[in-house]
């Protein structure tokens, strides 16, 4: 792997194949996050230029409408500087992988190869526009998040371990669910009795769904105990969208569920959002943030612990709007109050970025 870039390092990661390199990848990942990570949100300079990236971009993006196979109106976003850099991100950026999707951002390539900059050894491959796309004031958030959720399920499972409770554990909206198999990975390296965790790893594109599976057929710690899912022991994924419900889900609940980068896709319990700052009809959209919150509540046990993020604006994110993502901002007081009604207590800040704060929320045991 000490030969790849990061957009080469992602697909040889979710490819089928490439055992060695894929180990070595996330071997790479757990040593810098489970370690002293050393990693930091971006200096001013940064912010400097994440301003002046938005203000360029507002300026140089074109956008036109054209009709999909569905009879639904898309929009394409064309810019020359991102056409001619030719990177991956850069595409993502400037489409999405479907009509319903193109105001958010997808857990696909572009956003995993920001996770593959955590391994140093592909850090050191980065070509310039890698580092431009990548090592973003957005792109260092999103990495930072990724490893506050990764300790912060680690911590709140090994706890449990400890006291010789098993647990159960899963991650909705989970993308390709490389911080769950992160730390299922570690549990069962540090010598717990993986009989006595499952973990489950959600999220409604089938695509990612396919792609945790292809690594976690790969790895020495899941492959053998890559299961079905609904099982109660192992690791598995499964294509869900959060708002269906499931039978197997009707009295399975969780100790502890990540669900990261999915609220700032639903109203309610905002200081704003895209449509109030952009002068936007707000979208129709069926389901808010509260709904998003009791669904949290009954996926987890009491006494459970919910591990969620924060989503502030700033030019970084303000340069996703300019290719039509649209975002629910909320600050850590916005999360408290919504939070709350769900009956979720405020547990532990894991740490603060730009954009993005991660927390632990409680569910507090019924009193008898
Ligand atoms: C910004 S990505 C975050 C992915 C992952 N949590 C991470 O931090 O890398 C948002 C994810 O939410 C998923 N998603 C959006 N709406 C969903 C829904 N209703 N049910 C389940 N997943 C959903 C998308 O497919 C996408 O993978």
């Amino acid at each position: 792997m000490k030969h790849l870039k990061p957009m080469e390092a992602v697909a040889t990661l979710y490819a089928s194949g490439n055992e060695a390199d894929s180990e070595a990848i996330v071997a790479s990942l757990s040593r810098t996050i489970f370690g002293a990570h050393g990693l930091e949100p971006a200096r001013p300079a940064k912010k400097i230029l994440a301003t002046v990236s938005h203000r360029v971009l507002s300026w140089t993006t074109r956008t036109t409408k054209s009709e999909t196979a569905d009879g639904a109106v898309a929009t394409r976003y064309s810019n020359r500087i991102l056409e001619r850099s030719g990177h991956g991100y850069a595409h993502a950026l400037m489409g999405s992988s479907c009509h319903t999707t193109e105001s958010l951002v997808e857990g696909g390539d572009p956003m995993n190869s920001q996770y593959m900059m955590i391994c140093p050894e592909i850090r050191a491959n980065c070509e310039v526009w890698d580092r431009l796309f990548l090592d973003s004031v957005q792109a260092k958030d999103v990495r930072l998040r990724m490893v506050w959720e990764t300790l912060a399920t680690y911590d709140e499972a090994k706890r449990r371990l400890d006291s010789g409770k098993s647990v159960r554990l899963k991650a909705v909206a989970a993308g390709t669910g490389l911080s769950m198999i992160l730390v299922y990975d570690k549990l069962v390296r540090d010598g717990f009795d993986p009989t006595r965790i499952s973990a489950e790893v959600t999220d409604r594109d089938r695509a990612n769904i396919d792609k945790a599976n292809r690594l976690m057929d790969k790895l020495p710690t899941t492959r053998e105990r890559h299961t079905k899912p609904g099982t109660g022991q192992g690791i598995s994924a499964r294509a869900e969208d959060i708002f269906m419900d499931h039978a197997e889900d009707v009295l399975a609940t969780y100790d502890v569920v990540t669900a990261i980068g999915i609220l700032e896709y639903f109203h309610g319990h905002t200081y704003t959002t895209t449509e109030e700052c952009m002068g936007m009809q707000p979208p129709p959209d069926a389901a808010s943030a509260l709904d998003l919150v009791q669904r949290l509540h009954h996926l987890l046990a009491e006494g459970g612990s919910l591990i969620v993020n924060t989503y502030r604006r700033n030019a970084a994110t303000r340069l996703l709007e300019v290719f039509g993502r649209r975002f629910d901002y909320r600050n850590r007081d916005n999360l408290k109050a919504l939070m709350e009604t769900g009956g979720f207590k405020l547990e532990k800040h894991m740490g603060a970025g730009h954009v993005y704060d991660v927390e632990i929320y409680s569910k507090s045991p019924l009193v008898v």
